[in-house]
C-alpha cells in the first residue's frame, strides 16, 4: 500500500475515545495512513462516537450528512464510525446512512489493517465483534516518536456495575483488565518518547484487577519509572476506592491530589433506583477518609439530574451533599433515556423541570469551582507545561490540581515541570509566575 493516504479522525465523548483514537491512528499508520488535520484532502474519516447520552448519538448522524459533500467531491473517500455508536447500532448506521463504509467497535479496532484492505477492494465493511482474542494483544508496538507530554493509557475497560441508567455495560462489555505487565511496557515507552504525565483510564478504573495489589499496585510500580513524574487515574466508582488506593493517594508522591469520584446523586432513594449500591452518607464518610490522606486533594464528581422518580426532595438532597463536600470541578448531566437500560422502562419527568435543575445544580457547582481555583491565589503549585500560550513567550500547562496554568515562561520546554507561584483566577484558568527554585 502506497504511504501517501490520509486519515481525518474525530473523537467524541471521554477520555477513553482519545486513547482509542490515537491507537486506531497508529493501527491504520501501519497500513500506510498518516493523519491530517483536514477532512478535505482526507482519503480515510473516522468518526470515534459516544453513545452515552442521546444527543452524542444524534450529533453522529448530523455530523455523517456533513460529510456528503466531501464523498461527492472524492467518490474513493472511505467513511467509518467507530466507538460506542458503532457497537450499539452497527448495521444500523449503514442504514440510516448509506455513504458510511466501515463499522468498527471498540474492541476490534486492531483489525483496522484488514478492514482498510477490504475497503481498498469497494467492500463495505461492519465489526462490532466482542473478539476471543485480545486487541491489546494484537495491535503493533506504538511508534517510537516523540509525543506530547500527557498522555492517556487505558488499563481497564468496560464495567460490570450496571447503573440503571447508563450504556456502557452493554456498549464496552464486562470489566476487564490488561495484565500490569502490559501497561507497564506501554507506560515506559511513552515515556521513552517524552511522556511526564500519564493518566490512566477505565470506565471503573479503580475496580482494575490485573496487578495482585489492585490499582493502588499498579500506581506504586508506575511510580518506579525514572522520567515518569505524574500519575492520574479516571473514573472510578466509590464503592471501588480500597483502602491501599486511598493510602496511595496520602504517600505516593507521583499520583497527583486531584480524584474524580461520581455520584451522580444525593439521594439515598434516587441511589438505590440507580442501582448504586452506596448511599449518600457512605460517600460523605468516603470523602472524608480520602481527605485524612491527603487533605488538599481537588475533588471531581458526576451528577444526574432528573432520573425518572426524582422529587424536589431527592434533588435537595444532592445540592446539600454538593455543599456538604465541596467540588473543585464537576460535570452534571440532564437525564438521558438510553433504550435497553433498566430506568428506561420508568415514567420520564418533566423536561422543563429537569432543566430548571440542572441550572440551579450547575450555579452551585460553578461557585464551588471558581471558589476552588480562586482559593489557589498565593499557592505555589508545580506545572507541567504542555504548549505555548496566546502571549509571545508564554506557556500553558496543567497544575497538580489539574487547572490549566499560563505563566511567562520564555526559557521552558514543553515536557518541563516548574514551580509557579499562582497569581490570578481568570474564568476557565490560572495565571502563575515561574519560580526559580526548580
Ligand atoms: N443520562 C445522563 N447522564 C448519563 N451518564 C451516564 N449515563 C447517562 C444517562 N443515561 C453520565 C454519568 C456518568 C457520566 C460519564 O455520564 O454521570 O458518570
Ligand atoms: Fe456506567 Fe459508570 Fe455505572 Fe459503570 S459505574 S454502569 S460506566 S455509570
Amino acid at each position: 500500500m502506497s504511504a501517501t493516504k490520509k486519515l481525518f479522525v474525530k473523537t467524541y465523548g471521554c477520555q477513553m475515545n482519545v486513547y482509542d483514537s490515537e491507537r486506531m491512528a497508529e493501527a491504520l499508520g501501519g497500513a500506510g495512513y498518516e493523519t491530517t488535520d483536514r477532512p478535505d484532502e482526507a482519503d480515510m474519516i473516522l468518526l470515534n462516537t459516544c453513545h452515552i447520552r442521546e444527543k452524542a448519538a444524534e450529533k453522529i448522524y448530523s455530523e455523517l450528512g456533513r460529510l456528503k459533500p466531501f464523498k461527492a467531491a472524492n467518490p474513493d473517500l472511505k467513511i467509518g464510525v467507530a466507538g460506542c455508536v458503532a457497537q450499539a447500532e452497527g448495521e444500523e448506521i449503514r442504514r440510516r446512512q448509506p455513504l458510511v463504509d466501515l463499522v468498527v467497535g471498540p474492541q476490534s479496532y486492531h483489525r483496522l489493517p484488514d478492514m482498510a484492505a477490504k475497503l481498498a477492494t469497494g467492500e463495505r465493511v461492519v465489526d462490532t465483534e466482542f473478539p476471543p482474542e485480545d486487541k491489546f494483544d494484537h495491535l503493533a508496538r506504538r511508534p517510537r516518536a516523540r509525543r506530547a507530554p500527557a498522555a492517556f493509557l487505558t488499563v481497564q475497560e468496560g464495567c460490570d456495575k450496571f447503573c440503571a441508567f447508563c450504556v456502557v455495560p452493554y456498549t464496552r462489555g464486562a470489566e476487564v483488565s490488561r495484565s500490569a505487565a502490559q501497561v507497564l511496557e506501554e507506560a515506559r515507552d511513552l515515556v521513552d518518547r517524552g511522556v511526564r504525565e500519564i493518566t490512566l483510564l477505565g470506565q471503573n478504573v479503580n475496580a482494575y484487577h490485573g496487578h495482585k495489589g489492585g490499582l493502588a499496585g499498579l500506581i506504586w510500580d508506575l511510580a518506579e519509572i525514572d522520567g515518569l513524574a505524574r500519575i492520574r487515574f479516571t473514573t472510578s466508582h466509590p464503592n471501588d476506592m480500597d483502602d491501599a488506593l486511598i493510602e496511595a493517594h496520602g504517600t505516593c508522591d507521583k499520583l497527583m491530589p486531584y480524584l474524580h469520584l461520581p455520584v451522580q446523586s444525593g439521594s439515598d432513594r434516587i441511589l438505590k433506583a440507580m442501582n448504586r449500591k452506596h448511599t449518600a452518607d457512605g460517600y460523605r464518610k468516603l470523602i472524608d477518609r480520602i481527605r485524612t490522606a491527603r487533605p488538599d486533594i481537588l475533588l471531581s464528581g458526576d451528577f444526574i439530574v432528573g432520573f425518572p422518580g426524582e422529587t424536589e426532595a431527592d434533588f435537595n438532597a444532592t445540592l446539600a451533599l454538593v455543599r456538604d463536600v465541596q467540588y473543585g470541578q464537576a460535570y452534571s448531566f440532564k437525564y438521558s433515556t438510553r433504550p435497553g437500560t433498566p430506568a428506561a422502562e420508568k415514567p420520564q419527568i418533566d423536561d422543563d423541570l429537569a432543566s430548571d435543575r440542572l441550572q440551579r445544580l450547575q450555579a452551585l457547582l460553578s461557585e464551588q469551582q471558581r471558589a476552588a481555583q480562586d482559593e489557589m491565589i498565593g499557592r505555589t503549585v508545580s506545572v507541567l507545561f504542555e504548549k505555548p500560550g496566546r502571549l509571545d513567550g508564554q506557556m500553558v500547562g496543567k497544575s497538580d490540581y489539574l487547572h490549566a496554568v499560563h505563566a511567562a515562561a520564555p526559557d521552558v520546554a514543553i515536557g518541563d515541570i516548574r514551580r509557579v507561584k499562582i497569581v490570578q483566577s481568570a474564568s476557565n484558568s490560572l495565571k502563575g509566575e515561574l519560580l526559580q527554585d526548580i
